[in-house]
């Protein structure tokens, strides 16, 4: 008797623990799909507010030559999709470095999503 117990608590056991497992990875699969808003933004200002400006208006950084920092609020930015926005910026654009060795494929969708939310 007492062991039919044991042996149905750990299974009930066993199977919560796997749900809880499946559901976890399903959250993270998610996540890395679309980027994390959140960190986008902690990355954004380390790496991109310098020029594009605290709130991504493109009122950072003035340069002597070439053209100004895009203002990424700007319809014309997010009109972009996505797969505009990620080979922009990671082949850069005259005045822009390059940002594929220096961001992770994550790390850039983090940030893309970030700007995403920037549009007025
Ligand atoms: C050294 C300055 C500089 C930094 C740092 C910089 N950018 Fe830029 N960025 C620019 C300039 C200048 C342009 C506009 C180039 C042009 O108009 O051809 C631009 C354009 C863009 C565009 C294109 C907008 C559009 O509508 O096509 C995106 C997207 C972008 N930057 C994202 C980023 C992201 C994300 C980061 C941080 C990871 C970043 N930039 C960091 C200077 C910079």
């Amino acid at each position: 008797m007492k062991r039919s117990w044991l042996l149905r608590l750990l299974l009930v056991g066993l199977v919560s623990g796997l749900l809880f497992e499946a559901v976890g990875q399903g959250q993270a699969e998610s996540k890395a799909q679309s980027g994390d808003v959140a960190r986008g933004k902690a990355l954004f200002v380390r790496h991109c507010a310098g020029c594009h400006g605290p709130e991504g208006g493109g009122d950072g950084y003035r340069f002597l030559r070439g053209p100004d920092p895009a203002n990424l609020t700007s319809p014309s930015t997010s009109k972009k999709s996505e797969a505009e926005l990620i080979k922009t910026s990671h082949d850069g654009k005259p005045n822009m470095p390059p940002w594929k060795t220096r961001l992770s494929e994550i790390e850039s969708r983090d940030v893309l999503a970030y700007v995403q939310t920037l549009a007025k």
